[in-house]
């Protein structure tokens, strides 16, 4: 269940638990470091495919937006930054995804949620196709992908290579209705 206020989802996971959904702006860059560095290591790896990760730099990138770049950020009800997710523009019709979720709500719809609010957003601004470089062994992430966006997977170079219409979120928020927004309006970049 969600309601949309202005600039901001108000979602309710699949366990019962509240987030907000926002665009993510520079000034969260001390949360998303906060965030990064309280993931696993073998999460962090999946997601930046290093152990060693520079976490200033990442949180920097992380947070920033504008020039074909659009975050979001989702907070718990205490306030704490719980997930990140971002799309960066390669040309006019591509954009690479990539999405973190604090360990502790893995499996409960966040990250399906927030790649679904993003294809939204990016097809809005004319892309049509979001890619990824996934590590085989990233299930999760595959799955999600896969079942939730119709991707199609391409093993190479020792990389999945991930590519999904954008307009996919239409049927990953209809297998999932109680995630989605109540309004057929998106989050937008600010
Ligand atoms: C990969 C990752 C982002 C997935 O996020 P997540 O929030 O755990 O994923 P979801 O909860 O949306 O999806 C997980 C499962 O829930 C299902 N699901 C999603 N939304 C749902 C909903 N509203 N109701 C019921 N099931 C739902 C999905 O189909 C999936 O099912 P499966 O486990 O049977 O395959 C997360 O594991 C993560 O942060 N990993 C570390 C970083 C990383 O790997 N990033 C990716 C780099 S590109």
């Amino acid at each position: 269940m969600s309601d949309r206020d202005a600039d901001h989802l108000l979602v309710r996971l699949r366990d019962g638990a509240r987030v907000t959904v926002r665009p993510c702006t520079e000034a969260d860059e001390p949360a998303l470091r906060c965030l990064l560095s309280g993931l696993r290591p073998q999460s962090r790896r999946m997601r930046f495919f290093t152990g060693g990760l520079d976490m200033d730099g990442a949180a920097h990138m992380s947070a920033a937006t504008g020039e074909g770049r659009f975050g979001l950020v989702a907070h718990d009800e205490t306030g704490a930054l719980v997930a990140h997710a971002l799309y960066a523009q390669l040309d006019s019709t591509h954009a690479e995804v990539g999405v973190e979720v604090a360990d502790h709500l893995h499996g409960r719809g966040l990250g399906t949620l927030l790649i679904e609010q993003l294809a939204a957003e990016a097809e809005r601004h004319g892309v049509t196709t979001f890619v990824a470089d996934v590590l085989p062994e990233n299930r999760a992430m595959l799955d999600v992908f896969r079942d939730g966006f119709d991707a199609r997977v391409r093993f190479r170079e020792g990389i999945d290579k991930v590519e999904f219409p954008t307009s996919s979120w239409r049927a990953a928020s209809e297998r999932f209705p109680e995630s989605q927004a109540s309004s057929p309006a998106h989050l937008r970049a600010p």
